[in-house]
């Protein structure tokens, strides 16, 4: 296992300012956050460092805002949760960090949040100057975000140049979780690969399938099979120019002996506000989209799965958001989490929509572990280098 250097327990840290990385890229709602669980994970570690005398300044993104200030995507009405969640006054910071910083540490403030940090565009483009001004802003930098740790940002990267640099409890507690799973798997391996960009995910998937016993793929991206079985799939989501990779999947499967599954029936409606129709994939007209898979898919999956002994999940099989389209994504979270209790089953969940998907079954506390990170999850488990990583290693 990867080693990262990690802050001691008993180091004093008394009045130093600690820099924290979190991930506070949380969902928003009419300016409100809608899941808080990324701040609730960070909780007891501010806390911590608070009781052992630190100021510490909380750093994130929120979104992919591109453009300084742009509406909706501030920080500012995250700090409101987080203050609830943490029960202690943030002062949110929105520039001229360091003085405003100062000014306030001499008030008696230790703890800040800083403006959505990707409103400055040398955040993304791990800019120098960027990284050497956070530096300067405190003695010691902690990463907390797991998730973030795949970008070359300044402020996962750059920063740890200029700074005595630590990862945090959380990601050395992912990382263990994680590994102790993935070292010793036990077989049949199942991996369900769901949501809607299959470009996004063709890594992961020809990277695992050599080792796995079956891909299971589901939600939008599996129209993108349909049609090159040659069915219809009528307004569903399908992505342009994507039957090399396809092909691609198809191949390498047959190579690595890994089964691929995909649905054999599906639930079409011609709008979101529709109930949704149980069809076969030669059933779909038109006018329809397909927006979940049908119960024989279902019960095929669960077939699968009683038989299976590990199994790991990235993505939602159908438009979970909408109840009439919740029931194939359910219908797995819900059969993962039965044989994970029985102790038939090792599981392993990762990503944002797919964690809510789990959260909306209210099955979210019986998977052996899931994971809050997207991409980072993904690329770890493709067995690529995070850089936000590799720079908090242990150099022997
Ligand atoms: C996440 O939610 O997975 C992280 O916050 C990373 O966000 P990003 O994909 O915008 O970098």
């Amino acid at each position: 296992m990867q080693e990262l250097k990690l802050l001691e327990k008993n180091k004093d840290i008394k009045n130093l300012k600690v820099f924290l990385r979190v991930d506070f890229n949380v969902p928003m709602q009419n300016q409100a956050v809608s899941d808080s669980t990324k701040i609730t994970k960070v909780k007891t570690i501010v806390e911590d460092l608070l009781n052992r005398g630190a100021v510490v300044i909380l750093c994130s993104h929120l979104g992919r805002p591109q453009v300084k200030g742009k509406e909706g995507f501030s920080l500012e009405p995250v700090r409101s949760e987080a203050e609830k969640i943490i029960g202690r006054e943030i002062v949110f910071v929105a520039e001229d960090f360091k003085n405003i910083i100062s000014q306030k540490i001499s008030e008696n403030k230790n703890l800040f949040l800083l403006e959505n940090i990707r409103f400055d565009p040398n955040e993304e483009k791990n800019g120098h100057d960027l990284s050497k001004k956070l530096a300067d802003l405190c003695d010691i930098y902690i990463n907390e975000a797991f998730s973030c740790s795949h970008r070359k940002h300044a402020s996962i990267f750059g920063i740890t140049q200029f700074v005595d640099s630590y990862a945090g409890e959380t990601i050395h507690q992912e990382l263990t979780a994680l590994n102790s799973i993935v070292t010793d798997t036990q077989k049949p391996v199942a991996c369900l690969i769901g949501g809607s960009k299959i470009s996004t995910k063709i890594d992961l998937i020809t990277s695992l399938m050599p080792k796995i016993d079956y891909m299971i793929i589901g939600g939008a991206m599996a129209n993108n099979f349909f049609k090159h079985q040659g069915f219809q799939v009528g307004k569903s989501k399908i992505e342009e120019n994507i039957d090399s990779i396809v092909k691609n999947i198809i191949t390498t499967a047959s190579k690595s002996n890994c089964k691929l599954i995909l649905p054999i029936d599906v639930v079409t409606a011609k709008r979101f506000e529709d109930q949704g129709a149980n069809k076969n994939l030669d059933q779909v007209e038109n006018d329809e989209m397909i927006l979940d898979i049908g119960t024989k898919t279902i019960a095929s999956i669960s077939n699968i799965l009683q038989e299976s002994k590990t199994v790991f999940w990235n993505g939602p099989f159908g438009f979970f958001e909408k109840d009439s389209f919740a029931n194939g994504t359910k219908a797995i979270s819900n059969t993962v989490a039965d044989l994970t209790k029985q102790g038939k089953l090792v599981s392993i969940a990762g990503g944002g929509d797919t964690f809510a998907a789990i959260k909306k079954s209210k099955r979210e506390n019986e998977f052996t572990y899931i994971s809050t990170a997207g991409g980072a999850f993904l690329e770890w488990l493709e067995g690529k280098v995070l850089p936000g990583l590799k720079v908090l290693e242990i150099k022997n």
